[in-house]
């Protein structure tokens, strides 16, 4: 169970990237039906994440790193600088997509052009911190960052 949780939590943030980009490309194209959709469809799978995440942690704790000394200062500083952006992404993706359903395109634009790398850099890393995790997790047990 532990493991699915956490397949399905790398597997919906990597698709929610996928469709970010999608998105993107879409509205690039003029297409902003199809725009719309991907957009919500990649929110949507961003909050799949959050729930597959949040109930894996509240199951099982938290993994600590335990590869090589050399890398824990790298991985230390992919996961905080992951987990602070995670927490921006999902009140400025809502801020954008409101800014949307307003018609405000402006500041729509403005803020999605910060929005899509943040998203982007939060979904590559969460990839790289599950298999980081893979390969040198140790269980805690405990419910701690
Ligand atoms: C988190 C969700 C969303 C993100 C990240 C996002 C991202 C973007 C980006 C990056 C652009 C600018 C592309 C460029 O550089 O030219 C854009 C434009 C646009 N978006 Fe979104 N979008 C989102 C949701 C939505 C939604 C829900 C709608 C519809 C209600 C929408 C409608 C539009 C439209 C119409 C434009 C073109 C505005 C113009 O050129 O004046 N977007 N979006």
């Amino acid at each position: 169970m532990k493991e699915l949780l956490g397949f399905l939590a790398v597997w919906s943030i990597v698709l929610s990237g996928l469709a970010l980009v999608t998105g993107v490309v879409l509205i690039k194209k003029g297409n902003r039906v199809a725009h719309h959709r991907a957009m919500l469809t990649a929110t949507s799978l961003a909050l799949l994440f959050l729930v597959f995440y949040l109930a894996k942690w509240a199951l099982y704790g938290t993994t600590a790193y335990g590869g090589p000394e050399a890398w824990r200062g790298a991985y230390y500083l992919l996961l905080i600088t992951h987990t602070l952006l995670a927490a921006i992404n999902g009140p400025l993706a809502l801020y954008v997509i409101w800014r949307a359903f307003r018609g405000e395109f402006i500041l729509h634009k403005r803020w999605a052009r910060v929005l899509v790398p943040i998203w982007l850099y939060v979904a590559v890393s969460g990839w790289v911190i599950y298999l980081v995790l893979k390969r040198y997790g140790v269980e805690t047990g405990t419910i701690a960052f």
